[in-house]
């Protein structure tokens, strides 16, 4: 029963649609009489009472009305029009220093993550935490959050409404930051922020100007550290990343950039 369990958790079965369980074989063991009664179904999936807004307008405004953090982030956990939140165990919101000068944007939260509330805390974040002090930073030099704040149900990737309903959350945190430098790690926060269908093999590497509403400043795309976990022949390309990463810092610093 447990590895049953933990299958389904694996493949991201998650939610129970009914309260009790349903005997499904004891069900069809028993002969059906002449005129069939219909079965036992699954209790009818509660309907919330308010129905779910899909509109990033309506998000869009919850952000622009935040204006620090702490209301951004009082907001996002009182929203619910977005379906990965009723998944999810708490809200992610960010971690390191509000007042970093570099802010790194990953996916969205993992399964740790889900259960901690705090980005890039997996196995994922460890590699990110050494990528990082190869470099001299660490979380109290950086700011980091996710595009979607929920963690995706069995860990698949966002989907485009998903972004689009998060995006606006994850745009206010970026002005609210007001980095120097931003960092987009893996395909799916490069692929939302710079509006492009590139895959990150081809953007990682180079910086562009971005803008985000108000913010407008220099981005990186590197490759995110769950892929390097995955192909460790990569990693060279990330450090490269790493590296460029560092020089910007110190050119920010000597006032060259
Ligand atoms: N991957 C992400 O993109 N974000 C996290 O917070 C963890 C893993």
């Amino acid at each position: 029963m447990l590895s049953a369990l933990d299958w389904y958790r694996a493949a991201g079965v998650d939610v129970a649609v009914g309260d009790e369980p349903v005997d499904r074989f004891a069900a069809s063991a028993v002969a059906p009489p002449k005129r069939a009664a219909p079965l036992p179904g699954p209790a009818p999936m509660p309907v919330p009472a308010t129905p779910l807004v899909t509109d990033p307008a309506e998000t869009r405004a919850i952000a622009a009305a935040a204006q620090t953090l702490e209301e951004l982030r009082a907001a996002m956990d009182a929203y619910d029009g977005c379906s990965l939140k009723h998944r999810a165990t708490q809200l992610c919101f960010a971690d390191g220093n509000p007042a970093a000068e570099i802010m790194l944007v990953g996916e969205g939260p993992g399964e740790q993550e889900d259960r901690e509330g705090k980005p890039f805390v997996g196995r994922a974040g460890q590699l990110l935490d050494k990528m990082l002090a190869a470099i001299g930073l660490d979380r109290t030099k950086v700011y980091i959050a996710n595009m979607v704040p929920w963690r995706p149900p069995g860990n698949r990737n966002p989907t485009p409404e998903e972004l689009a309903l998060c995006a606006p959350f994850l745009h206010r945190q970026v002005e609210l930051v007001a980095p120097k430098l931003l960092v987009t790690l893996g395909n799916v926060p490069t692929q939302a922020l710079f509006s492009t269908g590139q895959g990150i093999t081809r953007m990682r590497g180079q910086w562009k100007t971005l803008t985000i509403n108000s913010w407008s400043g220099p981005a990186l795309p590197t490759l995110h550290p769950a892929f390097l976990l995955r192909t460790p022949g990569a990693k060279a390309q990330a450090w490269k990343d790493m590296l460029a990463l560092k020089q910007a810092i110190v050119k920010e610093k000597n006032g060259t950039a």
